[in-house]
């Protein structure tokens, strides 16, 4: 079954909440929040008091991805503000396995996330800890760009390394997915697909989320 994970980073901002619970209503699986903090990448979002906001919409699975130099500092802060799932990525400045043991204490799902130019195989020495790996398919910090198709060869690869060491891995894509692309990523091996430009700049929001399903 493919889950769609709305990026709220592609939302209208002045009424946030209500597009919580708007894509919540409209059948998405999982929220994902983007967490920047204009040092790991060049933009600035939101912090957890404002996840926390969000947790008041919604008891929907909050996937938040923290781009963030130092994530092992912040994970309580997120999961006490909610989150169920904390990405974080392997070239932050944390500590890896330390920071992935610190997200299981504190109750939450682990998953690490590579940029486009950093090799899937870093991510293996952690797999059987994780919950989800996010292969990311732009170069984080903005939403609306184009989708790099040559990184379905980094997800294929993991598909068939999780399958050989027989986990039930959840393998995300992230930046670029739409209509077209959701079938190439699908194929690919992967089970959970990010969208922000497109399902927020659907007329009909659900329409869209089903069809991206496939
Ligand atoms: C980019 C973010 C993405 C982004 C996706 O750094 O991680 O989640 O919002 O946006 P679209 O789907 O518009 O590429
Ligand atoms: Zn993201």
């Amino acid at each position: 079954m493919i889950k769609i994970a709305p990026s709220i980073l592609s939302c209208d901002f002045s009424k946030i909440g209500e597009e919580v619970e708007r894509i919540d209503k409209c059948g998405a699986d999982y929220i994902h929040i983007d967490v920047m903090d204009g040092h790991f990448v060049p933009n600035i979002t939101f912090g957890a008091p404002v996840v926390k906001c969000f947790r008041k919409c919604t008891d929907k699975v909050f996937d938040c991805h923290l781009m963030i130099s130092d994530p092992l500092k912040y994970a309580e802060d997120f999961a006490k503000a909610g989150a169920d799932i904390i990405n974080f990525h392997v070239e932050s400045d944390s500590p890896v396995q330390e920071t992935i043991d610190k997200i299981l204490s504190l109750g939450c799902k682990a998953g690490l996330t590579v940029k486009p130019k950093t090799p899937i195989e870093e991510v293996y020495p952690y797999l059987d800890k994780l919950s989800m790996v996010l292969v990311m398919t732009v170069e984080p910090g903005f939403g609306g760009q184009k989708f790099m198709a040559d990184m379905m060869e980094k997800v294929s690869k993991l598909r068939a390394k999780a399958d050989e060491m027989g986990l039930d891995l959840e393998i995300q894509v992230d930046g670029g997915i739409g209509l077209e692309t959701a079938p190439v990523a699908i194929k690919a091996g992967a089970d959970v697909l990010v969208a922000g430009s497109a399902v927020f700049g659907a007329e009909d929001t659900a329409g869209m989320i089903s069809a991206l399903r496939g």
